[in-house]
């Protein structure tokens, strides 16, 4: 089959983007825009020499730049620009449902309201949901790097809208911030009925991996790769079917992985573990989901089996409810079975 027949067959099945950072989307393009009307002078002459600065050796040098990049995010407008235009690319690339990250600690700090940030995302997925039928979860992450103490603060202003909240979640620089620092916020979180998921296994060791599912109770675990170094825990995230949010490309912009060619989603995948493919902060990586997807079809060589195992796994480890779920199952059968006799 040729590479644009591939293409199209992956971009056909419906998939879930599980772990996507909406301030990760926040193009060039949109940074300099948004620059320009709140009267910010940009770090950069040109959206090139921008684009030209994501070149990372690890999560730290690519944390530094996203938090500095969210600082043209000023208004609910611009939280609305922000979301529509991911809404319509993932639209393009096929996805169906959108669970999507957003860190409040980045804007709040700044001392833009959370009622600012919620009321732009939110509007914008509700917009998106009418106009390109993609439907959607909202899942705050507390930033690591800081205080539990400051976790806590940001849960209960957020309260007020769990309502709005699948889950909360934990994300920024992994290493020397294990999921334990945060037992009590997630304790709480869940006393609140919310669920939980966490970035574990990225840089850090598997133990982070462990302590995410043990103290933290997470539904996922975001990224996890890091889990092939401990046999007994891949042994239980198989058995127990903890989903892993994987993202390839940000995997290698970020140097966990050299190649493409040297990631372990295949090995994962047959080993039966429920990984899917997610874009992470696609702006910042190279590639939306799409772009994943096809990086690890060509790199890792996966049939259209495995393509159609990984887009099973992001619907069936999202937090659609049961009818959406066979809904859309139903039509990645119907496309495998089309797809086996090409
Ligand atoms: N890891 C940790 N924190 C993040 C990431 C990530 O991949 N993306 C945005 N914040
Ligand atoms: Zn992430």
């Amino acid at each position: 089959m040729s590479n644009d027949a591939t293409a199209e067959f992956i971009r056909k099945l419906p998939k879930a983007e599980l772990h996507l950072h909406i301030e990760g989307t926040l193009e060039p393009e949109l940074t300099f825009e948004l620059a320009r009307k709140h009267g910010v002078t940009p770090k950069y002459p040109s959206v090139e020499a921008l684009r030209a600065a994501y070149d990372f050796s690890d999560l730290q040098s690519f944390l530094d730049l996203y938090y500095a990049g969210a600082d043209v995010l000023r208004d609910e407008d611009d939280f609305h620009a922000l979301t529509m235009a991911y809404l319509r690319r993932a639209h393009a690339d096929g996805v169906v449902h959108t669970e999507i990250f957003f860190d409040p600690q980045t804007h709040t700090a700044r001392g833009i309201a959370f009622a600012t940030v919620f009321a732009g995302i939110h509007r914008a997925l509700r917009d998106g949901e009418r106009e390109f039928g993609i439907s959607w979860r909202m899942i705050p992450n507390f930033l690591r790097h800081l205080s539990a103490d400051d976790a806590m603060r940001t849960l209960e202003e957020l309260l007020p809208y769990k309502r709005h909240f699948a889950a909360v979640g934990l994300d920024s620089s992994e290493r020397g911030h294990p999921p334990s620092k945060f037992t009590a916020v997630f304790a709480r979180a869940r006393r609140e009925g919310l669920r939980t998921v966490a970035h574990a296994g990225e840089e850090g060791p598997p133990e982070y991996i462990l302590e995410a599912l043990d103290l933290l109770k997470v539904s996922r675990i975001d990224h996890g790769v890091r889990c092939e170094e401990d046999e007994a825990l891949v042994e239980r995230l198989v058995r127990e079917q903890i989903p892993l949010t994987v993202c390839p490309l940000s995997n290698v912009k970020l140097c966990v992985y050299k190649r493409i060619e040297d990631h372990n989603l295949k090995r994962l995948l047959d080993r039966g573990l429920k990984v899917m493919v997610n874009s992470d902060d696609p702006s910042y990586f190279g590639g939306y989901v799409l772009d994943n997807y096809l990086a690890v079809q060509r790199g890792l060589n996966l049939s259209k089996p495995d393509v159609a195992q990984l887009a099973r796994n992001s619907i069936e480890a999202s937090f659609l409810d049961t009818a959406a779920k066979n809904r859309w199952l139903a039509k990645i059968e119907a496309l495998a079975a089309q797809g086996s006799s090409d």
